[in-house]
């Protein structure tokens, strides 16, 4: 028999049985689908390609070609099923129709069949490695997904809004990826199933080490010095009153003789600790690894069990836990606002009002919208009639920048509101940080075996040169005064 007739005794039955709805449907499925997907390809290869709505994103990469996909499997489907109908109903041709490969009709469709049967495989793998790498975006984890709103947020007005999610969350290898797929599957399906954590809860255990992530692109070997760090705040009164903080950090870090100093040089020595919570706020003990090998354990008077639980080593993230996901404070966000004109100082009491408006609670981002702006509106029209027909425009900006201030912090569906999300850098001081941070640690209140205590000492870390003052003297004897005001 020639190449030609076994070949044609092969197709003969396929072309037969599949002749039937379920595989012309897959063809058709697979055909159009295909369609579309060369044809977005083609329009984004030539340019349209901006920032996309992640929702176009999981119909052009993840839907599209599973359709494809089902198409390709309909059609064998249809064939078996129709076979298997025919067999029942004892149907079977003894002799299926002749084909005729002299036809060129006949042998055009067979060239037709396999050059498709390349593309689609090539179709496939495609598709698959843009699905993935799609997946891996930032607007597929931070988007696709209202449950991420908040830390979706918070990132794009971060320093790290071009730093990929899977930088930081995903470790390298093998083992990190498949983690991560099935983390990504379960939480997928709780996601679906409406039972997921409200709020999410944010841990470091999940996180690859600091080494892979911030220290590819943050060497600590160049940490070195002070840092000033200039406050300036607002008050309740009616004229919005501006005072400052001004602190000298010492920052330090390594030098060249390779001697550590300061915040961020001893803590690149080797530190642990144990934690009695998961978001690592109660820290029972710390452990010193020494040069000499020795370990000093600090224990927190305030723990009276046995020290156990899992041990962490300490990283950069543990001071900067949120050098990604910034919550702010109601003070130091309507502060910010203030400085930036987004909210002008010249309004009267808008510090006070504004601190009110945005702390109060709302059902929802858009009831919170509603009623921040008539508050805001009802408090000037009422009070300040002047103002309300003088500064309109002023008064609309300051209602918009309250309402982004609490679009960006509070998210009453999935129960974060200010103060949610503990931050680890600095310490509880009023109006500042509402989270212990660094008196985690240093509170005075961890102690070694042979008496010796974290210290507590505010000028170990900074020295408090001006606080809450109208107009700190060194602000003006480095020429700051004009910048802060
Ligand atoms: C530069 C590093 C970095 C990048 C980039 C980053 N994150 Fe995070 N993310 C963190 C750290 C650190 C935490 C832990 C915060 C804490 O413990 O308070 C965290 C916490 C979270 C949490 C809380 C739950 C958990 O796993 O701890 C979510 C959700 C999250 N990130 C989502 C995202 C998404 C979505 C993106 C991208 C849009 C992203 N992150 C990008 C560092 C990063
Ligand atoms: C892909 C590179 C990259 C990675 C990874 C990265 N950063 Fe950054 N980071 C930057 C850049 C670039 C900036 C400066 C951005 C700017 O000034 O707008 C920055 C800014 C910062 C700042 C603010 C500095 C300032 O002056 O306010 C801190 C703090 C910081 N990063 C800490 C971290 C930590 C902690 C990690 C790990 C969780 C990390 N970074 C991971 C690139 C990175
Ligand atoms: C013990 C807590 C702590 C640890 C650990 C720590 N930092 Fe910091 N870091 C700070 C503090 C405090 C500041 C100053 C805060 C500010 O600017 O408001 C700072 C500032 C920074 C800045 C900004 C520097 C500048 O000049 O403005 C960068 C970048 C940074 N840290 C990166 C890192 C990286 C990377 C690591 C890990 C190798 C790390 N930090 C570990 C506490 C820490
Ligand atoms: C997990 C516990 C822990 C946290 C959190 C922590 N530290 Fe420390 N820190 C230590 C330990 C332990 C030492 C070493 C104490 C000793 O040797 O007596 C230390 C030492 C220091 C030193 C050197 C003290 C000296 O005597 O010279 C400074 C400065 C410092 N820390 C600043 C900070 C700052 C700032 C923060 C917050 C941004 C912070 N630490 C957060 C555990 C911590
Ligand atoms: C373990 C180190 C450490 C100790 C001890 C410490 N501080 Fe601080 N403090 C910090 C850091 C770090 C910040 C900066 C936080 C930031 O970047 O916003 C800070 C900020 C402040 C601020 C500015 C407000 C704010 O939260 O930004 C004040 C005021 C302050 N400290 C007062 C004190 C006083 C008073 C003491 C002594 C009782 C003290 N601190 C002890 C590390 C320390």
């Amino acid at each position: 028999m020639s190449q030609f007739g076994k070949l044609e005794k092969t197709l003969r039955p396929i072309l037969f049985f599949g002749n039937n709805w379920i595989s012309l449907i897959g063809g058709a499925l697979t055909t159009a689908s295909a369609f579309v997907l060369v044809g977005f390809w083609v329009v984004s290869f030539f340019g349209h390609s901006g920032p996309i709505n992640p929702y176009v994103g999981i119909v052009i990469d993840l839907c599209l070609p599973g359709l494809f996909v089902l198409g390709l499997v309909l059609i064998p489907v249809g064939i078996w099923l129709r076979h298997k109908q025919l067999k029942t109903a004892g149907e079977l041709p003894a002799v299926y129709p002749q084909i005729d490969l002299k036809d060129p009709v006949f042998r055009r469709g067979i060239e037709i069949v396999v050059a498709a049967t390349f593309i689609n495989f090539v179709i496939v793998g495609t598709a698959s490695y843009r699905g993935i790498s799609y997946m891996d975006s930032p607007n597929f984890c931070g988007q696709s997904c209202h449950v991420m709103a908040p830390q979706w947020a918070a990132y794009q007005v971060s320093p790290h809004s071009h730093v990929a999610c899977v930088d930081c969350h995903i470790g390298s290898g093998i083992g990190a990826a498949v983690h991560a797929k099935v983390n990504g599957t379960k939480q997928l399906i709780e996601v679906m199933l409406g039972n997921y954590p409200t709020p999410i809860k944010a841990s470091l255990s999940e996180l690859r080490p600091a080494r892979a992530t911030c220290e590819e692109c943050h060497s600590p070997t160049r940490f070195v010095g002070e840092k000033l760090l200039v406050e300036t705040m607002y008050g309740d009164d009616e004229k919005n009153s501006m005072t400052h903080n001004l602190l000298a950090l010492h920052l330090g870090g390594v030098d060249s003789l390779s001697r550590l100093s300061g915040i961020h040089g001893h803590h690149l020595d080797h530190y642990e600790y144990v934690a009695s919570d998961s978001t690592n706020q109660n820290i029972i003990a710390v452990n010193k690894h020494n040069a000499d090998g020795s370990i000093t354990q600090f224990v927190s008077a305030d723990w009276k069990g046995p020290v156990k639980g899992v041990t962490r080593q300490m990283d950069c993230m543990d001071c900067h836990n949120q050098a990604t996901h910034i919550f702010q404070t109601p003070q130091d966000a309507i502060d910010e606002a203030m400085q930036d004109g987004g909210v002008n100082p010249a309004l009267p009491f808008v510090h006070k009002k504004g601190m009110e408006l945005i702390q109060a609670e709302y059902t929802s981002q858009a009831s919170a919208a509603t009623k921040i702006t008539s508050g805001l509106e009802d408090f000037y029209r009422t009070q300040y009639s002047g103002i309300w027909t003088g500064q309109r425009g002023a008064v609309d900006m300051a209602a918009k920048t309250l309402v982004a201030i609490y679009n960006r912090n509070v998210f009453p569906d999935m129960k974060v509101t200010w103060g949610t999300y503990p931050n680890g850098m600095g310490h509880s001081a009023p109006g500042h940080n509402p989270s212990p941070g660094c008196f985690r640690c240093h509170d005075g209140n961890h102690t070694s075996k042979d008496g010796k205590t974290i210290t507590n000492d505010c000028s170990v870390c900074h020295n408090l040169l001006a606080s809450d003052e109208a107009n700190p003297k060194q602000l003006s004897d480095l020429g700051l005064q004009q910048a802060a005001q």
